[in-house]
């Protein structure tokens, strides 16, 4: 019996996460697709619909930016009433974001359970959007389709190891999905006149940066300090965080509007260098063999810091521009995070758990 299943997206990485799930799940069951619209810019949003064939979502509740608590609400509200229409077998939520709070605490109010994709990981910092989220969405989900083993440890350690499974990172499945059209159609190293390998790339949009004056200007003297070029992909949040703060950038870093996923995996294959705060790039800059500074001061992905390839520097100039020159990673670089085939492994899973061969 094919399965009926919801998978919610919401935000960018979500995008990224359910190209592989959808193309897995949609070969042997029925899935319907909802967007949350807490990302909703042409360039947040839809571009990664049509570059990556993700299906059109079925629902899109339209729910916008916000605090948190209205942002929530209204995804909680929104998701409901699909829900109401549709009961699936399983609804499928992914990562940290508001989207996967809100719908997984919908679904479970109505009875329906949840499968938490990149479920058990950890920042151990509390007042974290996203730490409040993925600890709330594990403790809700029926099912926990983790990264990697330390993950699995992590909700064995809060009394879910038995609903707890590796299956490896689907990130790294998109991005192996990907390659090949990113190499034969991105024109964005020429675009941007960019020579690989001499250049850096960033990314930065965590709350914890750009809502906190100080460490926002610090990171800024950082950058305007290096002696390279610097492609920086500004996210919208950030965008009004550098207007708000009067910050500006110095002439050699190219700051420019979210690029699309391919010009994303392109950008990062060729740079000498990441910087970053985002999970999903720090992940995809170790896939790709890519050093990477993280602007945080703690990360949840552990596995590449201890791999010796990504180097916490926080928010200060000191650690980030020693850094910057004198961080070379070792040669080996373990599979520690599977091997690209987590979807497959999620389905088999989804089925075995909900009875559906
Ligand atoms: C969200 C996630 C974060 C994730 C990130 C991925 C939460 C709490 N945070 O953060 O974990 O890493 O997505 O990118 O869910 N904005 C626009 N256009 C858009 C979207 C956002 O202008 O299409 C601006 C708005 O001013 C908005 C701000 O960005 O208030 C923040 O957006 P929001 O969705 O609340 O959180 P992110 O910072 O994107
Ligand atoms: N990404 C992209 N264009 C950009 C910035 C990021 O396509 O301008 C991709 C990136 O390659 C990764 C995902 O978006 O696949 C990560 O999203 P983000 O950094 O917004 O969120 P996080 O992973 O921190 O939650």
């Amino acid at each position: 019996m094919p399965l009926d299943v919801i998978s919610v997206v919401g935000a960018r990485p979500e995008f990224v996460q359910a190209m592989p799930v959808s193309r897995a799940l949609r070969a042997r069951h029925r899935e319907a697709l909802v967007h949350t619209g807490q990302h909703y810019d042409y360039l947040m949003s839809r571009a990664f619909f049509e570059e990556l064939e993700i299906p059109e979502p079925d629902w899109n509740l339209g729910v916008g930016s916000g605090s948190h608590a209205a942002q929530t609400a209204a995804i909680l509200t929104g998701f409901e009433q699909v829900l109401m229409q549709r009961r699936p077998h399983v609804v499928v939520v992914r990562g940290d974001t508001n989207s996967t709070l809100g719908c997984a605490l919908a679904a479970v109010k109505l009875g329906i359970p949840v499968a938490h994709v990149e479920a058990g990981e950890r920042s151990f910092v509390w007042d974290q959007p996203e730490e409040i989220n993925r600890v709330a969405a594990d403790r809700l989900a029926r099912l926990h389709l983790c990264v990697s083993e330390p993950a699995r440890q992590h909700l064995a350690h809060e009394g879910l190891a038995q609903t707890a499974h590796v299956v490896g990172d689907v990130m790294l499945d998109a991005l192996m999905a990907a390659c090949e059209a990113a190499a034969a159609r991105s024109t964005v190293l020429s675009r941007l006149a960019l020579t690989p390998q001499a250049y850096a790339l960033l990314t930065l949009h965590r709350a914890g940066n750009t809502d906190v004056a100080a460490r926002l200007e610090a990171i800024v003297a950082a950058i305007n300090s290096v002696r390279e070029p610097v492609v920086f992909p500004v996210h919208p949040r950030t965008h009004e965080a550098l207007q708000r703060a009067g910050l500006t950038l110095g002439p050699h870093v190219r700051a420019v509007p979210p690029v699309g996923y391919l010009d994303m995996i392109t950008l990062e294959r060729h740079a000498r260098l990441v910087a970053t705060d985002s999970g999903g790039v720090q992940r995809e800059a170790y896939y790709l063999g890519v050093p990477c500074l993280t602007l945080r001061d703690e990360t949840e992905w552990t596995g590449t810091v201890e791999a010796g390839w990504n180097r916490l520097v926080g928010a200060d100039p000191g650690r980030i521009l020693a850094a910057w020159t004198d961080f070379v990673p070792p040669s080996a670089r373990p599979p520690i995070h599977g091997d690209g085939r987590a979807a497959g492994r999620i389905v088999e899973i989804l089925e075995r758990t909900f009875d559906a061969r």
